[in-house]
C-alpha cells in the first residue's frame, strides 16, 4: 500500500451548519492526516475552473453556484490509500445511497449540497491539490 494525498473539500451546506470538525474527526478516525487546510470563500471563476470537467453538465451552473454560496474549508489528506480511503468515508455522491456511517449519509443535505468533495483519481488530485495549495503550505 502506498502514502497518497488527497483533495477534500468541505462545502458550505456544511461549514453553514457548523459541521467542520465533526466531519474531519471521520477522516481522522478513518486514519486520514490532515497536512494541509484553509478556508475560504471561492470566486464563480474558481468554482468554474475546479468544475470545469462537469461544464456540459445539467447541473454545472446550480453546482458552482452552490460552491460560492458560503465558505469552504480545503484540505490535503494523507494516509495509506487515501484517495480510495477518502472516498470510502465520504460515501456516494447522491446521500439517498449512501453507506450507513458515512459523511454523506449523516450530514449531506441533497445530491448538490452534499457536505464534501474528494478527488476521484491520484492523478486529480495532485492536479486538484495544485489548485489549492503551493508544495510550502502542504506539511507531512
Ligand atoms: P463532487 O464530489 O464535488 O463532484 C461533482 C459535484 O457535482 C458532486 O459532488 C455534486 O455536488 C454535484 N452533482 C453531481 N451529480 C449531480 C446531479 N445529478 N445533480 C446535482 N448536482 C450533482
Amino acid at each position: 500500500m502506498a502514502t497518497e494525498q488527497t483533495l477534500s473539500i468541505i462545502k458550505p451546506d456544511a461549514t453553514r451548519r457548523n459541521l467542520t470538525g465533526k466531519i474531519i474527526a471521520k477522516f481522522e478516525e478513518a486514519g486520514l492526516r490532515v497536512v494541509a487546510q484553509k478556508r475560504l470563500h471561492m470566486t464563480l471563476a474558481m468554482a468554474q475552473a475546479f468544475y470545469a470537467v462537469h461544464k456540459d453538465r445539467p447541473f454545472y451552473n446550480d453546482l458552482c453556484q452552490f460552491m460560492v454560496s458560503g465558505p469552504v474549508v480545503v484540505q490535503v489528506l494523507q494516509g495509506e490509500n487515501a484517495v480510495a480511503k477518502n472516498r470510502e468515508v465520504m460515501g456516494a455522491t447522491n446521500p439517498a445511497n449512501a453507506a450507513p456511517g458515512t459523511v454523506r449519509k449523516e450530514f449531506a443535505e441533497s445530491i448538490e449540497a452534499n457536505s464534501v468533495h474528494g478527488s476521484d483519481s491520484l492523478e486529480n488530485a495532485r492536479n486538484e491539490i495544485a489548485f489549492f495549495f503551493s508544495q510550502t503550505e502542504i506539511v507531512g
